[in-house]
């Protein structure tokens, strides 16, 4: 199976109708990626690993370094879906050049296909910037984690009818300045519509609606590796159950001397 492209994603929104919704979820290690990979559209190698990799309070300590070790592993772990990278906070909203010296960095040591930014307006001419020069970019707007101390918290955006109006002049203006996708997060669904019928380019939704033209969910999340999730997230799994169940065997076959038992140890001829 060959890899999908950018250009191949951009193109199943026809007409604003996408018949064939765009599957993405996040990945941050080599063999996550393989698993996942048969499965997806796009693999997303989020800036979430802060908290769900590396236990950090927010997404905003997260580092280029840590972003290009993970993206590369993803890449070497998939064949089949087109792998985005975060861009991490401090990497790309100074400036232009700035953004693409960062982006350039995460695709050279990744071979990854694409970054994602969040911000609306504000990044347009940053994103034009990118895309003129050859790097494909997904935007992000609504509840956009790196903005956690301006927003003051993960609360769903688009409440007001200012603040739904700016969702909507934001996801336009980054489509317009050649986003060919863009994660809408956390707003209430009738803005996540009338974003995904405002604009010509994807729209990933989580936390959003069924009606985008794609959805992206934390994988981690998903599988139910913790407790607290936010409510958009649907847990198809227990996997923290799992982990700590296994877990629990194994100590207690150690403690009784049961594990090893005769077929994993090895005897003399
Ligand atoms: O970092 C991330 O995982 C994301 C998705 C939740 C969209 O940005
Ligand atoms: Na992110």
């Amino acid at each position: 199976m060959k890899r999908l492209t950018v250009p191949a994603i951009r193109a199943r929104k026809v007409d604003g109708v996408t018949a064939e919704p765009v599957v993405m979820l996040t990945a941050y290690t080599a063999r996550q990626a393989q698993l996942l990979d048969p499965h997806c559209d796009m693999l997303l190698v989020g800036d979430s690993l802060g908290q769900v990799i590396y236990g950090l309070p927010s997404t905003i300590p997260v580092t280029l370094d840590m972003m290009a070790n993970h993206a590369a592993a993803v890449v070497r772990g998939s064949y089949h879906s087109v792998v985005v990278v975060d861009m991490p906070f401090g990497s790309y909203e100074a400036s232009p050049e700035a953004a693409f010296d960062a982006a350039a960095m995460l695709l050279k040591a990744s071979n990854a296909a694409a970054v994602k930014l969040e911000g609306g307006e504000a990044m347009a001419e940053t994103v034009a910037f990118l895309v003129k020069r050859g790097i494909p970019v997904v935007g992000h707007v609504g509840l956009t984690p790196q903005a956690v101390n301006v927003l003051g918290g993960y609360g769903a955006r688009g409440r007001s009818d200012a603040e739904a109006d700016k969702i909507v002049s934001d996801a336009k203006a980054l489509c317009d300045a050649g986003a060919f996708a863009i994660v809408v997060e956390g707003v209430v669904e009738p803005i996540a519509i009338a974003v995904t019928e405002a604009v010509s380019c994807i729209t990933i939704g989580i936390g959003a609606s069924a009606r985008c033209d794609g959805q992206v969910l934390v994988t981690e999340d998903m599988l139910g590796m913790f407790e607290r999730v936010p409510r958009f997230v649907k847990r198809y799994e227990d996997m923290a159950g799992l982990i700590s169940r296994t877990a629990e065997t194994y100590a207690a076959e150690v403690r009784e001397r049961s594990f090893p038992g005769p077929e994993q140890t090895y005897q003399p001829k």
